[in-house]
């Protein structure tokens, strides 16, 4: 296993290097032009095995914006995957013809599983409900570049957040910042996991649940909503469960200087009225999210943050989530790390009882 700065989950990064992106990223929307070449004669692979727009179209904006070239595909069927080929193999040949590697996947814990064999750094782009750290280096930067800091805020999180990996990134980093409260809004069925929670609570952070927007936007300097994402449903009751609709009257009981924050796409969830809000800000942050991923190729370029991927702890277990990669490659060694009490898989994070 050969070690790179990956990008698989923003834990494996102190906050000083996640600033330092910010910082960096602050500049590149700045002073774009002066970027680009930083990455003449590289190469940027995006393997994208589920749809994206925002995601994999700014990473391509990104490395072409540094003088880079691009290889990839976005239809896993046009692949030798349709073929049967497992995510080992993928990576190790594409690896060995790119500098660095995007990769978006349902499967959770599937950008690690790509690590364990890559020849490049590899950057978790989602893998599946688990992750998705590069849109919260995206929201970082829009927080950044529209309230000027990260910490000391009301930050509302709203939609489907047991299965919106944007939201489960997003509160871990939060969470690390100084004096950041969270109200969580949601349906029941779909309220954050408490590994998210106690994530929050240990690293001093707070949480409060709503299940009403109305109650909830007065005190907010913060709002970040969600879609529903139905593709990731697993019961019944969630089909049920209640959405969520920011209209231009919720907008009236906001304070003056909210922003509201949306990964996009949006299906329902906010009023089209509310894009002529100055609060509104989802648009800019999708074009925020090019420079942020500037400067993340570059860094990880760098190659001087090298992120250990396994504790190789407990291998005679067996992860209990259907969803986790360990359970479609079978190759893939077990590993987990002990929480208290419970067994924690190194790939997906789900709870294992030993
Ligand atoms: C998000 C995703 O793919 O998780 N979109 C994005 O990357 N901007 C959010 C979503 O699909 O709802």
């Amino acid at each position: 296993m050969k070690e790179f700065t990956h990008l698989i989950d923003l834990d494996d990064f102190d906050l000083d290097f996640i600033e330092r992106l910010i910082t960096l990223g602050a500049d590149i929307a700045v002073n774009t032009k002066r970027y680009s070449s930083a990455c003449f004669g590289k190469v940027l692979a995006t393997l994208f095995y589920e749809p994206s727009t925002r995601t994999q179209m700014s990473f391509q904006t990104a490395m072409l914006r540094l003088g880079g070239t691009l290889i990839g595909f976005d239809n896993p069927e046009t692949s030798s995957v349709a073929k049967g080929e497992n995510l080992k193999d993928t990576t190790k040949i594409v690896s060995s013809y790119a500098d660095i590697m995007v990769m978006r996947n349902p499967v959770e814990g599937s950008a690690k599983a790509a690590a364990i064999s890559s020849d490049c750094p590899i950057i978790n782009a989602g893998d599946g409900g688990h992750l998705h750290p590069t849109q919260t280096l995206t929201d970082l930067l829009t927080i950044r570049m529209e309230k000027g800091h990260c910490d000391n805020l009301t930050i509302g999180i709203c939609g489907d957040l047991k299965f919106g990996r944007t939201t489960h990134s997003l509160c871990k980093t939060l969470s690390k910042y100084k004096g950041n409260k969270f109200i969580f809004i949601s349906a029941p069925e779909l309220m954050m996991p408490d590994y998210i929670k106690d994530i929050i609570k240990a690293n001093g952070g707070t949480y409060t649940e709503k299940y009403s927007l109305e109650e909830a936007v007065p005190e907010l300097d913060m709002l970040y909503m969600t879609r529903i994402q139905r593709e990731r449903f697993t019961d019944a009751n969630q089909q049920l469960a209640a959405n969520f609709n920011l209209t231009c009257d919720i907008m009236k009981l906001a304070k003056p200087d909210l922003i509201v924050m949306h990964p996009l796409p949006r299906v329902d969830e906010i009023e089209l009225k509310v894009d002529d809000d100055p609060r509104a800000k989802y648009f800019i942050q999708a074009k925020y999210g090019v420079y942020v991923r500037m400067a993340l190729i570059l860094e990880v370029l760098k190659n001087d943050h090298p992120v250990k991927l396994l504790t190789k702890g407990f291998g005679s277990y067996d992860c209990t989530n259907p969803k986790c990669v360990t359970q479609r490659e079978k190759y893939l060694p077990h590993s987990f790390h002990r929480k208290g009490d419970v067994l924690v898989c190194d790939f997906c994070e789900a709870v294992t009882l030993p």
